[in-house]
């Protein structure tokens, strides 16, 4: 389940706020709940975002749920464009979306969701339906777009990307194209969602992501965040439940900060997988990692990196070839908890043979990287060892240290690493070849 993206089931839930005017929903008399105050905090990524100016009192757009027919999609897009430039737009009961919808015009508006959202489970109209992307084959039910956006739910806002009918039609058919709970694609200042695309300036934060299936069928590629062609970006103060990457970072990603999240089943925290496809230069660049605590993970900390050449790996997984650099990205605080791996790094992604691996170095390389201060016990996948460090040639990592790791195997025994074109040096674990 390496090849990402698809989060099919998420729980949205943002911290509650102080209130101050009460706005009452037609939806049943409730108050609307406000829109929280949200920092990166305790780290930044640099410049800080621009604060989003209050919205108007007086203008608020209360989405009713349809009662005739069980797609609410034209309604929804009615209300985003009244309450667009300087508006809210309130989703507090329950609603169906049964059509595509494409919320890429926003400027400067809010969005209240204190009900439920749930996407129709026809699989067959979705796959030809939903709104399609070239990069690694991807769609979307709905996608967000513009400028100064905030989406929240106070802890009630739910939406349901209905992710069994998918589970169970993916297990009959590998190569169905299953949408992405939720796209921002080219949004400039705003809070949160599933991959971020082509945007800026974002902060996710006090988000429950949760994924499970309840049939024999697993929940298939269900990362949690995935950035990519992305700037500025923080992702904070999270649970995730899931059984892809936690949070990845997808082909230029740069000044990332994710911190103090608690990820149970995933693949870890991912850079990459990079430079998979030929001809393509990707970056990933300042990202830090910061306050993990990580449960049942196959991996802790990840650097995934394809070969120099072609690689068939899966079924509909293969690359390898493109070039680009990973530059600047700390790991720093990470609790580990029956993780298989607490750190993997490779340049030989999609490759076991290290010979064939070293034939073809990668053609991305890997600098100024720090893992330190993790701590915790591994499961017994790979027991006495806990890491895993792997270049393609000594020339294609420079500068990757490995400080004050104290993870230890379950049987107790002394830590042992993998430790390949690699300057040994730098890494203070216990190497063994
Ligand atoms: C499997 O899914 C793909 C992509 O969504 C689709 O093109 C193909 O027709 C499906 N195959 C079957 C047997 O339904
Ligand atoms: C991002 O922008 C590029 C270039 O405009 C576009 O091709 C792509 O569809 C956009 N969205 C995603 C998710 O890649
Ligand atoms: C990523 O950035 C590099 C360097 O700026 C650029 O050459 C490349 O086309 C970008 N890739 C994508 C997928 O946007
Ligand atoms: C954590 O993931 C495991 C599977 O790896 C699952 O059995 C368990 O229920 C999850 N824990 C929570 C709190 O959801
Ligand atoms: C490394 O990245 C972090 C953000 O993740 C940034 O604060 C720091 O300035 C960067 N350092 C260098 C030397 O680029
Ligand atoms: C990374 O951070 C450094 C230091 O702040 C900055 O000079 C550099 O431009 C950043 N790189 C990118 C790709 O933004
Ligand atoms: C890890 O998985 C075990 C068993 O599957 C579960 O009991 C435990 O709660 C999980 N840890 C977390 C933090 O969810
Ligand atoms: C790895 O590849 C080399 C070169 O092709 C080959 O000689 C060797 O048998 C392979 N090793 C394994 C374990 O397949
Ligand atoms: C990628 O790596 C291969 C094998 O090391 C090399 O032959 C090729 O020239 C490289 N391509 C680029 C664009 O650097
Ligand atoms: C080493 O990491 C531990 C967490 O495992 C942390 O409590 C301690 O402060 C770190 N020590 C140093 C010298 O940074």
């Amino acid at each position: 389940m390496v090849q990402s993206l698809a989060s099919l089931l998420a729980i949205a839930s943002l911290a509650v706020s102080s209130a101050s005017a009460v706005v009452y929903s037609p939806n049943g008399g409730k108050p609307v709940i406000e829109r929280p105050s949200i920092k990166a905090w305790p780290l930044h990524p640099g410049k800080p975002h621009a604060a989003s100016p209050a919205r108007d009192p007086d203008k608020y757009c209360f989405v009713k749920p349809s009662c005739k027919s069980d797609d609410d999609a034209a309604n929804i897009l009615k209300a985003f464009q009244t309450c667009n430039h300087g508006g809210t737009v309130v989703l507090d009961a329950d609603y169906t979306i049964g059509s595509p919808l494409d919320l890429t015009f926003l400027d400067g508006v809010d969005v209240a969701i204190s009900g439920t959202i749930s996407f129709s489970g026809d699989v067959d109209y979705w796959v030809e339906h939903s709104f399609k992307y070239a990069y690694q084959v991807s769609s979307a039910f709905w996608r967000f777009g513009g400028r100064d956006v905030n989406i929240y739910g106070n802890g009630v806002g739910l939406i349901n990307g209905n992710g069994q009918p998918w589970y169970d039609a993916f297990a009959a058919n590998a190569s169905l194209q299953r949408p992405i709970l939720l796209v921002l694609d080219g949004l400039n200042g705003g809070s949160w969602f599933n991959l971020i695309a082509n945007s800026s300036d974002i902060i996710v934060s006090d988000m429950d992501i949760k994924v499970g299936s309840t049939s024999k069928n697993p929940a298939k590629n269900t990362d949690g965040w995935d950035t990519y062609r992305s700037d500025s970006i923080v992702i904070q103060s999270s649970t995730i439940n899931n059984g892809d990457d936690c949070v990845s970072f997808k082909p230029n990603s740069t000044n990332i900060v994710v911190q103090n999240l608690h990820c149970n089943g995933s693949h870890g925290i991912s850079v990459g997988s990079l430079g998979q496809y030929i001809g393509e230069y990707d970056v990933v660049e300042n990202v830090t990692v910061y306050d993990i605590s990580m449960s049942n993970a196959s991996d802790g900390a990840r650097i995934k990196v394809w070969p120099g050449n072609y690689t068939p790996f899966q079924p509909g997984l293969s690359g390898g070839g493109g070039s680009g650099h990973v530059r600047n990205v700390t790991y720093d605080t990470v609790h580990n908890t029956n993780n298989d791996w607490a750190v993997e790094l490779t340049q030989c992604y999609g490759q076991s043979n290290q010979t064939l691996c070293n034939l073809y170095p990668s053609n991305m390389t890997i600098s100024d990287v720090v893992f330190k201060n993790m701590w915790g016990t591994t499961s017994k996948k790979y027991d006495p060892k806990v890491g895993t460090l792997v270049c393609s040639s000594p020339e294609k990592c420079l500068n990757i240290r490995a400080e004050n790791i104290t993870v230890t195997p379950p049987s107790g025994k002394t830590a042992t690493w993998v430790c390949t074109n690699m300057d040994n040096s730098l890494l203070d674990i216990s190497c063994i070849v």
